[in-house]
This record gives structure tokens, sequence and C-alpha cells, in this order.
């Protein structure tokens, strides 16, 4: 059988049609700068500010202007899907995340794209890229990793994809990692852990996918609130990263000030005029307090992408294409591949045959589960639950549920029972009261962080009930984040975790549980054994310490075992990993690794390559991930991954220099199926001039 060569991430094909990447900007600013000289001050304060609080049809507009020729913006959230209408709920981004296929979240990108574009939208309020610090953060439904690598590449391809059709909005700049406190609470952060893990991801946006606008945050970072941050917005957004966007806040809370705000870098108020009403600005002209300058850099900003975007002649509206076969098929594809299998002691995939008997317990069954009731929501005209899934895929067996609050003691007959259990809307997601909820009868969906990572008790109780009364359990766990399973998961015989998993997840659940498809994802967080075990969490802070250490790393650092860790997940096959071979290449490190497929069907492999600096000069993390792919491979089929690391890729930042270094040290790149399991490495030494091969210990 030949062996094929794939690439773990192929700039060429993840950034193909960015639009962001091909606009004339220099035509571009010659046109916005003259468009300026003709303005108005009344036009030009037009330009920086959304219209009004409530959105028309689901969108949000901001400036645009007849009379000059300037289109409005019109901006669409969110990470899942487009929030306007109905719309193809894809699985949340942290399940897309457990896909680790970055070609698949481009298609995912482009998709809800398309979708956005087809409402009439022109800016798609996504991704959300806060990096999961802890997985009690209500919103870590909306972004998809604890790392900062796996991130950075999920979204730039998200980006990319989206940016085929509408510009995108990178979320929420920066270190906004927790809920409750949000509009608040201070992130206080060292220079060396903001630029080495809590902004990688945007800048790679930037940079490599050429984000069109970045949406500044609602909390504070070291005291000062990120929406008038004169070092986030200017001095790393624009003078490190030459980002050529504008900055939009986020909602209301998100803008506190009108010179300050203004002068910092944010360049439009969303949702309406408060801080940057006709008033307000015209005040703070005449107090001398706002530099006219300082209004017309921001008027130029937002023109500039408005004419580089060319939004004044958009392309017909397609409504055809919102929830089209293709959308539908893309989202059961992405739920697929999300979903994690973490335990199967034999029971899974589920028997078939005649005369089996399957039972389906738990209230979330057969619940519409599709994530948080927050600005991410997404109404879609169709939604396939686990248990009608199950019903609908099963061939010859028989599946039958029982009601929570029924007798359950017919599981004993059952070859099987399937436990649907998590969380939904109510114990985690971003809290504001939206419509949906109010029109729950005021049961408002707290939402908000989880200050517990356990499931709840009544969820717990259902899986105890069903581990007394059956002969086996399988464990479906619906959630958004790390749910801590120790108390019960030596009881079950399956676990896997199928996320907040879309419109389609019904079908995707079904067809891996009876192993019509074997395309399970890995983990894009660590599960804790506990939640003390993770960085101190207090969702009532309103002082957040930022460093080095969390998640995996954190855990690495304390020596502490995971119940499951970050980039771990189990399939029906089995993978090897071998003949590493690490050469030298014009940028870093060209990586190839051989990944067979040693079972006896097709699978998904998803191998990780981690890099460790020893005999450092300043405290490192044990490892850091730098490089991972995804292969789909028939049983017995070997291909070569082909990964590059760059060297900028190994740089640390250096405080006392206030830049980056890449230091005469030991690096030690390992690979392997998850940050536990690194089984191969190739060391080298740099001597600050050239690098060599060392020998392993
Ligand atoms: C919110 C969210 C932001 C969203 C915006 C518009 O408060 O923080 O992510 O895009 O409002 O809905």
């Amino acid at each position: 059988m030949s062996v094929t060569r794939a690439q773990g991430f192929d700039r060429l094909a993840v950034h193909a049609g960015n639009r962001g990447l091909s606009v004339d900007h220099a035509d571009a600013a010659r046109r916005a700068a003259a468009l300026v000289e003709s303005m108005t001050l009344e036009q030009k304060f037009h330009e920086l500010r959304g219209w009004q609080r409530q959105p028309i049809d689901g969108l949000y507009y901001a400036g645009g202007d007849d009379d000059l020729g300037i289109p409005a913006l019109r901006m669409v959230d969110g990470p899942r899907g487009a929030r306007a209408g109905k719309a193809t709920a894809f699985p949340v981004a942290m399940a897309r995340g457990a896909s680790f296929d970055v070609m698949l979240e481009r298609r995912v990108g482009l998709a809800i794209g398309r979708e956005v574009a087809a409402r009439g939208g022109n800016v798609l309020l996504a991704p959300t890229i806060n990096l999961l610090r802890h997985p009690g953060w209500g919103r870590a439904q909306e972004t998809y990793s604890e790392d900062p690598h796996h991130m950075g590449a999920m979204a730039a391809a998200f980006v990319s994809g989206a940016q085929n059709h509408v510009l995108t909005s990178p979320k929420h700049f920066a270190l906004n990692n927790l809920e409750n406190t949000r509009f608040e609470l201070s992130a206080d952060v060292g220079m060396r852990a903001l630029h080495e893990v809590y902004l990688p991801h945007f800048k790679r946006c930037v940079q490599e996918a050429a984000a069109a606008s970045v949406m500044s945050a609602y909390n504070k970072v070291n005291g000062v609130y990120c929406g008038e941050h004169p070092l986030l917005l200017g001095d790393i957004l624009r003078v490190d990263w030459g980002f050529q966007g504008f900055v939009e806040s986020d909602w209301i809370l998100g803008t506190r000030s009108t010179a300050a705000a203004l002068t910092a870098g944010l360049d439009i108020e969303m949702p309406a005029p408060y801080r940057f009403s006709d008033q307000s600005l015209a005040q703070a002209l005449a107090d001398g307090d706002l530099d006219p300058r300082v209004v017309d850099r921001a008027v130029t900003r937002v023109l500039h992408q408005k004419l580089a975007w060319n939004l004044d002649r958009p392309g017909p509206a397609d409504p055809s294409v919102v929830e089209c076969d293709e959308h539908v098929a893309l989202a059961l594809e992405a739920a697929e591949k999300s979903l994690v299998l973490l335990k199967n002691a034999g029971a899974l995939p589920l028997d078939d045959r005649d005369g089996v008997d399957i039972a389906v317990v738990g209230n979330l069954a057969d619940e519409v589960n599709l994530g948080d009731r927050g600005s991410s929501f997404v109404t879609s005209s169709q939604v396939t639950t686990v248990l009608a899934g199950l019903q609908l895929h099963v061939k010859h067996a028989r599946v039958r549920s029982l009601p929570v609050d029924g007798d359950w003691s017919s599981l004993a007959d059952a070859d099987v029972t399937v436990v649907v259990a998590g969380l939904t809307y109510r114990e985690e997601g971003e809290f504001i009261p939206t419509a949906q909820q109010e029109a729950e009868g005021g049961a408002l969906a707290r939402g908000g962080d989880r200050a517990d990572l356990a499931l709840p008790e009544h969820q717990r109780e259902l899986i105890e009930r069903a581990v007394a009364q059956s002969r086996r359990v399988v464990v479906v766990l619906e959630g958004g984040s790390a749910i801590t399973v120790d108390e019960w998961l030596d009881a079950v015989d399956a676990l896997v975790m199928a996320w907040y998993p879309g419109r389609e997840g019904g079908h995707a659940a079904a067809r891996a549980l009876f192993g019509e498809v074997n395309v399970f994802g890995r983990l894009p967080l660590s599960i804790p054994r506990s939640g003390a075990d993770l960085v101190p969490w207090d969702v009532a802070a309103l002082h957040v310490p930022h460093d080095l250490l969390h998640g995996y790393r954190y855990l690495d650092h304390h020596g502490t075992e995971p119940a499951f860790p970050f980039g771990f997940g189990l399939s029906y096959t089995t993978f090897e990993l071998s003949d590493l071979t690490v050469t030298r290449s014009g940028v870093g490190f060209a990586v190839e690794v051989r990944v067979t497929n040693t079972g006896a069907r097709e699978g998904s492999a998803v191998p990780q390559l981690y890099v460790s600096c020893r005999n450092s000069s300043v405290f490192r993390v044990d490892k850091e991930l730098k490089g991972f792919g995804r292969l789909e491979l028939a049983a017995g089929e070997a291909a070569i991954l082909a990964l590059e690391i760059r060297d900028d890729d190994l740089r640390y930042f250096d405080e006392a220099a206030g830049g980056w270094r890449l230091e005469p040290c030991r690096y030690e790149l390992r690979l392997g199926q998850s940050s536990r399991d690194l089984p191969l490495m190739s060391a080298w030494t740099f001597d600050g001039v050239s690098w060599q091969a060392a020998a392993s210990p």
C-alpha cells in the first residue's frame, strides 16, 4: 500500500480565498483619506458607533452614509452559526477544537460566513478565542482550547474560511477568561505570559489570517479597561502586529470613555452611541481632551476596511444557502469528528443485532441542547437529539427510552443502557438576559461560570441509578468544557464527550455509538481528577492572576495526573507513530513522522508535537504544543505527517529586553498521541548561532 504524505497545516489550503489577504491596502488607504477629507464632523461621528441597542433582523448596524456612498457595517454573531433568523447550528467551537482538524474548521468558518452574508451581514462577530485558563469559564464552549498554538491554528482557519465571504472579528481582546465579573474584573498578567500565552492566537489571526477587525473585551488588563488600553490597542495590536482593521467594543459596557477610548485605539462603540454620541464627542473635542486627528484616524480605519472589502458592492444575498444540505452535512461531519471517546471497556460500538435491547435514559437524551442562550445562540429549523439519532440509526436492535421519573427496573433486561447526561445553558454560558430566556417565562438561564467542575447532583444521580440497575452503561456527556468524572467513571463501561454537538449531534452520536463512523477527536483541554488540581478559581474574583501555568502546563509543573490529558482520545482502532525525522529547514525544523493504523478498521489519528526547552536561563513550562495534524487512515494504512516548526515559535518573551529571544539551550521535540503519551523525541542544541542535533539522553 503506497504511503501518502500529509501536511499538518497547509497554509495555502487553509487561507485560500481569504479576501483579507488580497485587499489592496494602498488603494483603500488613498480612497479612505480622500473621503475623510470631504466629511463633516457629524458624518465622521456617525462612522464611530452602532445605530441602536437592539439588532434589526439579527444585524447590528454601524456607520454608513448613503449620500457619501459609504455602506454600513452589518454585524452578526457568532462562533457556532449566524444568530440571525434560522441558521445551521454547528457544534460549539470547543467541540470543533476537539476535531484538531484545521481544514474542517476552515470549512465551518466558510459556511457560517456564507450564512451571515445570506442574511445581509458583512461582519461575523467571531471567533471567540479567549484561552481556556480554567474550564469553569462560563463561555468555555465558545472557544477552542486551553493551548495557544492549537487555538491559533483552529482560529486562523476559521477566520480564513469566513473571510471568503465576510469580515471577521476575533474576540474578546484580551484575557476575557471569567464570565460572572467580566464587566469589572482585572486580568493581571506579566508581559511574558501576556505575549507567550494569552496573545499568540490573536496575533496569528491578525498577521496570518488578516482578520479585518477585532473586538475589545469588557474586562480590564492590569487595571485598565480593554476598551481604552493603549498597550493592547496601540503598541501591541497596531505597532507590533501591524493590524490594519478596526476595533469595535464589546456591547455597551465595552466602551468606558470617549477621549481615552478613541485615543487608545477603540474605533467603534457598539451597539449604540453612548460614549461616542455626537454630544460626547463634540464635548471631548471642545474640551481639548480629544485630538481631531484621533477622530480622523478612527474614521479612516473604518472606511479603510469598508473600501478594501468593497462593502458598498455586496454580492447578492442568497438565503438558499442557509441550512442547505451542504452545511447540514458539514455540521454532521464536524459533530462526528468532535466526539471524544474517553473510555471503552468493550461496550462500544453498540451491538445492533436482532434481539439486542438498548435502553436510553437521562433528561438530556431527548432535550435540544445546543449550548448557552447568550450571544452565540443559534436557532436551527431542526435539531436531532441523541435519542432521536439512536432511534433513526438503529437497524436490527431495539432502542427504548425510559422517563427520568419512571420505573427503571426494566434496565436489568437491557443489554446496555445509554445515559445522556451533562450540562445545559442553565449551568454554564454567557450571562445576559436574552429574549429566549425571557420567553421561557422568566426561567432566566443563569449561565455564568461554574465554581465546581462536577456534574450537577441530579445528573450524577441519573448515572448512579442506571449503574445500579443495568448490566452495562455507556455515558454520553454533553457540555461545553471539562466535567470531572472520577466519582462514577469506574462504574461505567464507556464514556463519550459529545460537547454541545449542534443540530446534527444526535445523528453523529448514533453513528459513532453504532460504529458506522470512527472519526473520534481528541481533548482540546485537560480533564482533571478534581477542580482543585487546576489553577485557583474564584468565580467572584475581581482580580484574576494570569501567568505561564494553566491546563496541562499547570498539571505538568505540579506533577499532577489528570483524569484525561490534553490531546487524549481513544478510537475503535489503534495507531503507531514511528520513523521520526527532524531536519533543519529555512525557517526552523521540518518534522516527519510515520503514522500507521495498526488496528482492524479505519480511524482518525491526531499526532501531536510538543517542545521542551532544557537548561533554560529562565523558567520554562515542561512542554508546549507546537504542532499537530489529523490523518484519516484505513486499517493497515500508513502515512507520513509533515510538520513545520518555526524557530520563531520556540522563542520566549524577554521582559527585560521587551522582545522575543531564541535562547541558546537544548530543545526536545517530542511526538506522540497526547500530552502524556510522547514516545518519540528529537533533541537539538542551539548555541546562539547554529543548531546541532543532540544525542538523546
Ligand atoms: C456580548 C458578547 C459578545 C457579542 C456581543 C454582541 O456581550 O460578549 O461576544 O458579540 O455582545 O452580541
